[in-house]
């Protein structure tokens, strides 16, 4: 399968995202998505675990105005550094720009709920420089079947190196 064509194969999904949904979001940076995904669950409540002290201090001042976020400052390849800070969780949201990608969600697939959601914004370009972007897609695509089901792709437009998948259990 073409990654140029991925956009015919858009399935009509719902985001998986209710006003009382948990969501874990790792790479949180300055908390831009964590913001907009706070005010979509009043009831619910965002982990948002960021690996850069420095890139995290706006999020903890949005922590403090806004009572249904936590911010966690931590390396998402040591899950066992967090695990007692978070609850289980309906969604991960990942978005990390690291080879390892889909290593780290796996890692973290263990504060899932079993009917819960994954959204990954896969950065092809961080997983291989030199590889074309379809050969790292179509990779990426058997490693996460292996353990997830692919409920929906979607190419990003205006960033050809990243794909969302939707995914769950
Ligand atoms: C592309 S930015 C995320 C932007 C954010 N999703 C938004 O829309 O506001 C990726 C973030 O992931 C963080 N990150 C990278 N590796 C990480 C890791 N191993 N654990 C936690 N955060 C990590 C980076 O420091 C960076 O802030």
């Amino acid at each position: 399968m073409k990654i140029s064509k991925l956009t015919t194969l858009r399935k009509k999904t719902e985001l998986p995202i209710k006003e009382d949904s948990k969501i874990l979001y790792i790479g949180a940076s300055h908390g831009v998505t964590v913001n907009l995904l706070s005010d979509l669950v009043p009831k619910g409540h965002i982990f948002a675990v960021e690996i850069s002290p420095l890139t995290i201090q706006n999020l903890l001042f949005l922590a403090d105005k806004k009572k249904n976020i936590s911010p966690i400052i931590a390396d998402a390849n040591k899950p066992e550094t967090y695990k007692d800070l978070i609850t289980e969780v309906d969604l991960i949201y990942q978005d990390i720009a690291q080879k390892n990608q889909i290593e780290i969600l796996f890692k973290n697939l263990q504060f899932l709920k079993k009917d819960g959601f994954i959204i990954l914004m896969l950065k092809l370009k961080s997983i291989s420089s030199t590889l074309p972007n379809e050969k790292i897609f179509q990779k990426a695509k058997d490693e996460l079947s292996k353990k997830l089901k692919i409920v929906n792709i979607y190419v990003i437009e205006t960033h050809k190196d990243h794909v969302a998948f939707i995914l769950n259990q």
